[in-house]
Order: structure tokens, then sequence, then C-alpha cells
């Protein structure tokens, strides 16, 4: 059987989906799951039932996984914790631990917000310091996938964009609404500093990583990758109000920190 059969975990998301194509166009053997969305080439799954996501991977036999699956916004993390742990840590270390048994190596997708933002740049040895519940059920799938091989890997990203299903998919293509909804001021902030990173450029970062463990065994532990430009919402809107040519006067930088669940200042990777 091929060494190159690879589970993508939310290969209907935004990630997953860039995930899914990467693969396929690197000539690896692909099982992509979903959730709610159906799709071709997409296995729909409940990866919380830890039973029937045994029998699937088991069935398909990978030699990596790439686990995409996740609740990432925020505020329907504080809205849900109980399923969110289910999701983010709970299935997670099912599918850490399976893989471990199949010899299969993981790469658990993790995020910027498992730091503080007090104190960038982070390098992959800095302490990590969650400030909301999403990244701390993330910082614990972390450990739960280090725990469970010392090959697996966790690779933590910014703030991500790439083509989108609907507008609010990304919280960069969000602010575009801002921009179209032109009758009323809005205040968007100029405080919290990201890193925006393209879907395809992780996706490549995901197949350049499993290929490169192929061949070398110390491709493990954890890896950062991250935008080099740095941008406020407030920059982002600027950027996207000059590529669309699209008239800004009705948005105005809010220097204070974001309301909502709190957020890193600035988690440079
Ligand atoms: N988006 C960002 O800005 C960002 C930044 C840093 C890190 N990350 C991390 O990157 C990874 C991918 O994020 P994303 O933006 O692609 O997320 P997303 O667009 O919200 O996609 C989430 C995926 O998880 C699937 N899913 C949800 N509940 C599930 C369940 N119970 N069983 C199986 N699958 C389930 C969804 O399936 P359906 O849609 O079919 O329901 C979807 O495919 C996540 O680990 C996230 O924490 C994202």
């Amino acid at each position: 059987m091929s060494s190159k059969r690879v589970v993508i975990t939310g290969a209907s998301g935004l990630l997953g989906r860039a995930v899914l194509a990467a693969f396929k166009n690197s000539q690896w053997t692909v099982l992509g799951t979903s959730f709610s969305r159906t799709g071709e080439d997409l296995v729909s799954i409940d990866i919380c039932n830890h039973a029937k996501t045994e029998e699937l991977i088991r069935n398909f036999m990978p030699n990596c996984i790439v686990h995409c699956a996740a609740q990432r916004f925020p505020d329907k993390v504080d809205k849900d914790l109980d399923g969110t742990i289910r999701l983010n840590v709970e299935a997670t270390k099912n599918l850490a631990v399976l893989a471990a048994k199949l010899g299969a190596t993981m790469i658990y997708i993790s995020t910027d917000y498992v730091f503080d933002g007090t104190k960038p740049p982070y390098s992959e040895t800095d302490t990590p310091n969650p400030l909301n519940t999403y990244g701390k059920t993330k910082l614990q799938g972390e450990q739960v996938t280090l725990e469970s091989s010392q090959d697996h890997i966790v690779l933590r990203v910014p703030v991500l964009y790439g083509p989108v299903e609907y507008i609010g998919e990304s919280a960069v293509t969000v602010l575009l609404q801002l921009l179209f909804d032109s009758e009323s001021n809005k205040l968007v902030s100029d405080s919290e500093i990201r890193y925006p990173s393209h879907v395809d450029d992780i996706a490549f970062i995901c197949v350049k990583l499993l290929e490169l463990k192929q061949t070398n065994a110390d491709v493990k532990g954890i890896f950062h990758w991250g935008g080099k430009e740095s941008m406020t919402k407030y920059g982002m809107v600027q950027d996207i109000a000059s590529v669309f040519q699209l008239p800004m006067s009705h948005i105005s930088p809010d220097p204070n920190q974001s309301q909502g669940a709190s957020r890193p200042h600035n988690a440079q990777l």
C-alpha cells in the first residue's frame, strides 16, 4: 500500500479545503472528513463519536492525519464549552492515540492564541499562556497530541484568510462587510496586531512537513508559521478598501482593546 495516505479532518472548513487540495495535487491518497457540510470527496462524520471515527480511519489505514477540525470562534466556544472540549480536546486525543496505534503521524493545527501576546515574537519553546477559553482548549489539544506520540506535530498558525464560502468565514474577509455597510459610521480596532496568513501557504507547509517526515524522523514536535506583514483590523480594512476600490470615510480607527472574549495583543509567531 502507498505510504502517502492522509486523513484530513475539517476538510470542509476554511483551512481544510486548501489542505485537501494541496495533498491531492501532490499525489497523495486522501480521505477528507466534514461534519455538517457535504461535498464530493468528503465523508461526513462527527469526530466526537470515537468508535465511528476509529472504524472509518482504521478502514482507510492512513500513515498521516492532518487534524483541522475544531471550534475556532472564541465567542462560540464560550457559549458551548462542553461541546468545544469534546471537539477541541477529547476528539483530538482520540485521533492522536489512534494515529499512534496505527504508526501514523498526526499534524494538529493550533493557533497563536495559545500565547498571551505580551512578549512577541514567540518561538516554539516559549511557554504558552492562553487568555481565552478557545486558546486554552487548543493548548490542551496540543498537549494530548504530543503526549500520544513523540512523532506527532503541532503547527501553530495565526489568523487565516483565503477563498471563502461566505464572507464571515474568515476574520479577514468579514471586514469587507464593514466597507459594504457604508450607511453608518463605524469604529474598527486599531489595537491588536495580527499576521494574516493564506490557507494555501499553510496547506503547502503541511504537505512539506509530512513529505520530509517520510525520510527524516526528526520532523516532530512544535512548529510555528505566520505571515510577515503585521496589521491591525483597521489596517486590513484599509488594504481591502484599496484592493476593491471602496470608500472608507465612514470607518475610523479604534485605539481601544477589542470587546468580547479576551484576545492577545500581539502573538507574533
Ligand atoms: N481560521 C483561523 O483564522 C484560524 C487561525 C488559527 C488557527 N486556526 C485553526 O485552524 C484549524 C482549521 O480552522 P478553520 O478556520 O478551517 O475552521 P472552520 O472553517 O471553522 O472549519 C472547521 C471544520 O471542523 C469541522 N467540524 C466541526 N465540528 C465537527 C465535528 N463534531 N466532527 C467533525 N468535524 C467537525 C467542520 O465541518 P462542517 O463545516 O462540515 O460542519 C469544518 O470542516 C482549527 O484547528 C483552528 O483552530 C484557525
